[in-house]
């Protein structure tokens, strides 16, 4: 390298962490609300030392060559990584790294969010009232089912999952978890969460909120034969990854009933079609993947990847690597 390293920002990021980028290297900022074009962002990368993505930005073989042989880190403004093909960046020796930990709190909260305004038919209620409906208090107006005292099934026990659990404790909530392994007893305990096999969180619980990764193992776990476990009644949250979920089925299985209502700030594509049927459903709650949207977060995740990014483009450990799959 010399003189500076070269990198490109693949949007913009809150300006303390531009700042110190801009600081230390020849930064170039993509600064359009939307993502730059595949054509452009392979463009962008041609001989940097490090660039930062967002997960609007696939990172596969053909970015890598397009980055060329200098490229020394990918620093995803995410914790999650699906965009990236890991492995393919570890082969040439590119770091990779993430923003775990500091988003954890702020996307259970929204994930709460989201559970409490299905239920309670929220976006339903504000479009009645700005719509002129509202003519008088009615006894069977907009229903819906309790949160407190109910069931929550919590799919994928991390951090983020067990943050939601948290939030139910507060709602004296029965809750249930699975994932590939049960957590520690202390942990299961301290959050009063029983283990079940995938079956039985979706077919006891009346409230059914997902924290997996993206995997092959997970792409459309939530699919027709999944949800027809769950109960008629139950309602589906998702703040995990759009392609999780297989949302023709969960178009069909919320139009027949098989179950009430889902709640997504992810969808298979972002952004969601306005021609999916989930668009025009009332008991479909969809927001723009904002779980992790408080400015305090977005400031630190901003912290986090502009270090990783730094540290990669001069040669140093990243804080917050990725590590490649085993
Ligand atoms: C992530 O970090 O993976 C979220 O989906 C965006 O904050």
């Amino acid at each position: 390298m010399n003189g500076r390293p070269r990198v490109f920002v693949s949007r913009r990021i809150p300006s303390e962490a531009l700042v110190s980028i801009a600081d230390a290297c020849d930064a170039d900022i993509w600064e359009e609300d939307l993502p730059p074009a595949r054509d452009e962002l392979l463009r962008r990368v041609a001989g940097c030392d490090g660039v930062l993505t967002l997960l609007t930005d696939r990172v596969d073989d053909a970015f890598l060559d397009a980055a060329g042989s200098g490229l020394k880190v990918v620093s995803n403004y995410a914790v999650g990584f699906d965009n990236i093909d890991v492995a393919a960046c570890a082969a040439r020796g590119v770091a990779v790294g993430n923003t775990p930990g500091v988003l954890t709190e702020t996307t259970a909260d929204l994930a709460w969010a989201l559970l409490m305004a299905a239920a309670r038919r929220l976006p339903e209620g504000d479009r009645y009232v700005r719509d002129g409906h509202w003519k008088t208090w009615g006894p069977l107006l907009l229903l819906g089912p309790d949160v407190h005292g109910a069931t929550l099934g919590i799919v994928g026990f991390g951090r983020i999952g067990q943050a939601v659990a948290r939030r139910a404790q507060g709602f004296g909530m029965h809750i249930l978890y699975h994932d590939v392994s049960e957590v520690p007893e202390g942990v299961a305990m301290e959050l009063g969460a029983s283990y079940r096999p995938l079956e039985g969180v979706l077919a006891e619980s009346d409230f059914v909120s997902l924290h997996v990764n993206l995997s092959p193992a997970t792409r459309h776990l939530i699919n027709a034969n999944t949800l027809a476990w769950m109960k008629p009644t139950a309602v589906l949250v998702n703040t995990s990854r759009g392609p999780v979920v297989d949302q023709v089925a969960l178009a069909a299985a919320l139009r027949d009933g098989v179950i009430a209502a889902a709640a997504l700030d992810v969808t298979d594509p972002e952004p969601v079609p306005m021609d999916d049927p989930l668009v025009g459903m009332d008991n479909c709650l969809i927001v723009p993947h904002i779980a992790s949207a408080s400015r305090a977060t977005r400031g630190r995740m901003a912290e986090m990847a502009a270090a990783n990014l730094l540290a990669g483009v001069f040669g140093e450990p990243l804080p917050t690597p990725v590590m490649p799959p085993a």
